[in-house]
């Protein structure tokens, strides 16, 4: 492991007008997490519903019911973001409040509904940024065997045309998927989300299925507006191997691969990275004659969601990979509540390695932030840690752009605090926090900092 903390005085002041005026600043959120009202409007049950409703599949066996109940508050929700001076916010669309049973009729209710969100925003001078997809597949379509089914293709071809026809007047910019390495790793094959499957066989055409729905969405927004900004987003950790030991590096590289590199390179027509992730080989046997060209997409711009590095070991125990995740408490370093470490650096080097590919035309993190146990004392969330930490993540961001990467917009995980999937609501990641028995709103000294960041007159960095 190398320390390549970077000195205090080496960092760039931290000032909003530094990154430049084009610079898009927001905030991020996600349906599931934050609407609530999942049976209201016509709503469809989505495999989240499913999941959180079998017991032991989630702490505490929280549920997104009611959540935030975004659905009712937002127009509240949007007049506190204006307050605080935020531009640009990212949503995504519930795909089964739209197409209840996931293709075929479709919901008038839904539709109404997020075009009032949409005009809202627009109302108060906040820009969408929408999401197609944020891990909720209508239940009907996983009982037709979901993102293991190719048909997928064709259902989410139906689901894009259908938000592209009907908000693509209002909304320019969109981001198809979200993690796909996340909601088919942890979805069909660790089985710790919804729809909690497991193991090889319906991960590898899970994931095939994606990288052509990831395209196939990008292809039919643009067909349907030429103007709109396209992205999708991923996941990504700098990857460092524990020791500088030939194993330990050849351990982190096949991590690297599966973590940043296998749903990228497909979008970039350079194909899977299979040379590293030798177990994945097997996804050859689903990739169709003509499929290479569909899986490719010249993407407007890539969202990169950034928390932490990964600290890797090899192993002979653990199969496939032959690589260990050695975990922050062990390693002695500062963690959040997610157990991740916090490594700023981290975001400048994954800014650095996705820059290097020549075919990504732009870079926007589309998620970035830190969740700890805040807590409600006298009207007030003293939450230095949070404010720390997006200080110092925002730096390396900086860093990154002053040293040429394009890097072009910046999206706090998350607005209010919201259901952390498997971990339930205990993270709270929100620079607003919700009291969840009252639907009570507090802006969080991270809040406050941002509001005076963005207004340029926070004292920070
Ligand atoms: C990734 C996901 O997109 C989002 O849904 C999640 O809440 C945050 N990161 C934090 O884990």
């Amino acid at each position: 492991m190398t320390d390549t903390t970077t000195p205090v005085q080496d960092q760039p002041v931290l000032t909003r007008s530094a990154f430049g005026e084009d610079f898009a600043w927001g905030v991020a959120t996600a349906a599931y997490q934050i609407e609530g009202a999942h049976d209201m409007a016509d709503k469809g049950p989505s495999i989240w519903d499913v999941f959180t409703s079998r017991k032991g599949n989630v702490k505490q066996n929280h549920h997104g019911n009611f959540a935030c109940d975004f659905f009712n508050c937002y127009p509240d929700d949007l007049l506190l973001m204006q307050s605080m001076g935020i531009p640009d916010f990212r949503f995504s669309l519930s795909w089964s409040r739209l197409l209840p049973n996931g293709i075929g009729q479709v919901s008038r209710h839904g539709i109404g509904h997020y075009e009032r969100l949409i005009d809202n925003c627009l109302e108060l001078g906040i820009t969408p940024w929408v999401t197609l997809y944020h891990w909720d597949l209508p239940q009907a379509l996983e009982k037709k065997g979901g993102w293991a089914n190719r048909d997928i293709v064709d259902w989410f071809a139906e689901y894009t045309a259908l938000c592209a026809h009907a908000f693509g007047d209002r909304v320019k910019h969109w981001m198809v998927l979200n993690e796909p390495m996340v909601f088919t790793g942890a979805g069909y094959f660790l089985g710790v989300h919804a729809p909690g499957r497991r193991g090889f066989g319906l991960f590898i055409p899970a994931v095939h299925h994606a990288v052509l729905c990831q395209a196939e969405g990008g292809r039919i927004l643009k067909s349907i507006d030429a103007s709109a900004e396209v992205g999708t987003t991923f996941s990504c950790s700098h990857i460092e191997p524990l020791r500088q030991r030939e194993q330990d590096i050849r351990a982190a590289r096949r991590v690297d691969a599966l973590l940043n590199r296998l749903f990228l390179e497909p979008a970039l027509g350079l194909g899977y990275p299979l040379d590293d992730l030798r177990f994945m080989r097997r996804i050859e046997k689903y990739i169709m004659p003509g499929d290479e060209s569909k899986m490719a997409f010249d993407f407007d711009f890539i969202g990169i969601q950034n928390y932490t590095r990964e600290v890797v070991k090899h192993s002979f125990w653990t199969p496939f990979l032959q690589a260990n995740l050695v975990p922050a408490q062990k390693r002695g370093v500062p963690y959040t509540l997610m157990n991740w470490e916090v490594y700023p650096e981290s975001i400048y080097h994954m800014l650095q390695q996705y820059s290097r590919y020549s075919g990504i035309k732009k870079l926007i993190v589309t998620e970035n932030g830190a969740a700890f146990a805040d807590e409600l004392v006298d009207g007030q969330v003293h939450d230095q840690r949070r404010l720390d930490f997006l200080q110092r993540y925002l730096q390396q961001v900086l860093r990154a752009k002053q040293e040429g990467v394009k890097v072009d917009g910046y999206f706090v995980w998350s607005f209010l605090d919201n259901f952390e999937w498997a971990e339930g609501y205990t993270p709270r990641f929100g620079l607003v926090h919700v009291d969840y028995a009252t639907q009570q709103r507090t802006v969080k000294n991270s809040g406050l900092w941002y509001r005076d960041f963005l207004s340029e007159k926070a004292d920070s960095g």
